[in-house]
């Protein structure tokens, strides 16, 4: 199947600080999930994928087009949906009136067609009863849910999604999984998240960063997979880092603890493993 986005050997630099260092992806249909520590890069790679950004050195191609092109970049934003880490306030809109200025700015130029698409994103996110209340009134989480109804409009064909679950409470996390799956079965979804539960529940596809480089990509299982051998639960606190499991065990990752018995490794211990194996261990 042809990806619908790749990157090659992408550089991004800010001042003295490489943000983004020969980075080399491609993305087809599905959900993809883009794990890695604060500071990794991951909403800069967003940026230049979602064309907010361009990179200093490297090549994008959305749909076979390239953003760097004034003219291929507007026909890539007609098809993409993009939620970024920190979105604009506007406390003063309503709900209604904010997804609305993006859907004019998406160019959806009918009134009726824009006010209905309007009401189906805000239906998709559970606001459907929030419309005519502002934005400064909506709570985290609403606001959280506001912003990614606006990268919903107009359905698009790729959507980038920075943090798109911080805030969301439990049923809302399982709603957005719900969404999710469903558009990911026809379109190409990238999200950036710190919560592994998120990349095992709905991504098909992992991707870890670390100081501006992939250091991993696969499956969830083949993430989980990097920790086979290296889980081992205790019935008393073995040396180093561990943490007590809801059976009142205790769980640490790397070396084998005295009387340990091996634990189920998952998506989360083959990150902490990856990135941080020595600490974790030690
Ligand atoms: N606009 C900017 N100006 C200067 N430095 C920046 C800017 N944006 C990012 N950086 C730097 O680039 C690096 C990568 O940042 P980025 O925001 O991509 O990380 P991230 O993986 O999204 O982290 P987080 O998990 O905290 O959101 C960091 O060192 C950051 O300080
Ligand atoms: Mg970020």
């Amino acid at each position: 199947m042809e990806p619908t986005l790749t990157v090659h050997d992408l550089t991004r630099r800010f001042g003295r600080r490489t943000a983004l260092e020969g980075v080399s992806l491609a993305f087809g249909r599905g959900v993809t999930g883009l794990l890695g520590p604060n500071g990794a890069g991951k909403t800069t790679l967003i940026r230049v994928l979602a064309t907010t950004l361009a990179p200093d050195a490297g090549r994008v191609a959305a749909f076979g087009l390239d953003p760097a092109d004034r003219e291929q970049r507007l026909a890539i934003r007609r098809r993409l949906g993009y939620l970024p880490q920190s979105p604009g306030a506007y406390p003063h809109f309503t709900a209604f009136e904010l997804v609305e200025y993006v859907a004019i700015l998406k160019e959806i130029d009918d009134r009726r067609a824009r006010h209905d698409e309007v009401r189906r994103v805000l239906a998709e996110v559970d606001l459907g009863d929030r419309a005519h209340t502002k934005v400064r009134r909506l709570s985290g989480g609403m606001r959280q849910r506001l912003a990614l109804a606006q990268a919903l409009l107009g359905d698009p064909d790729l959507l980038i999604l920075d943090e798109p679950t911080v805030g969301l409470d439990p049923e809302q996390r399982m709603r957005f999984r719900a969404l999710l799956s469903r558009l990911g079965a026809s379109r190409t979804v990238l999200l950036s998240t710190h919560q592994t539960e998120d990349v095992t529940t709905l991504c098909e596809r992992v991707v870890v960063m670390r100081t501006g480089g992939v250091v991993f990509e696969g499956t969830p299982g083949e993430l989980a997979a990097q920790a086979a051998g290296q889980v081992w639960l205790t019935t008393t606190p073995p040396e180093g880092t561990f943490w007590r499991t809801p059976d009142g065990r205790y769980r640490t990752l790397g070396h084998r603890p005295p009387a340990a018995v091996p634990g189920e490794p998952g998506v989360e211990d083959g990150y902490l493993l990856l990135l941080g194996g020595e600490q974790v261990a030690a």
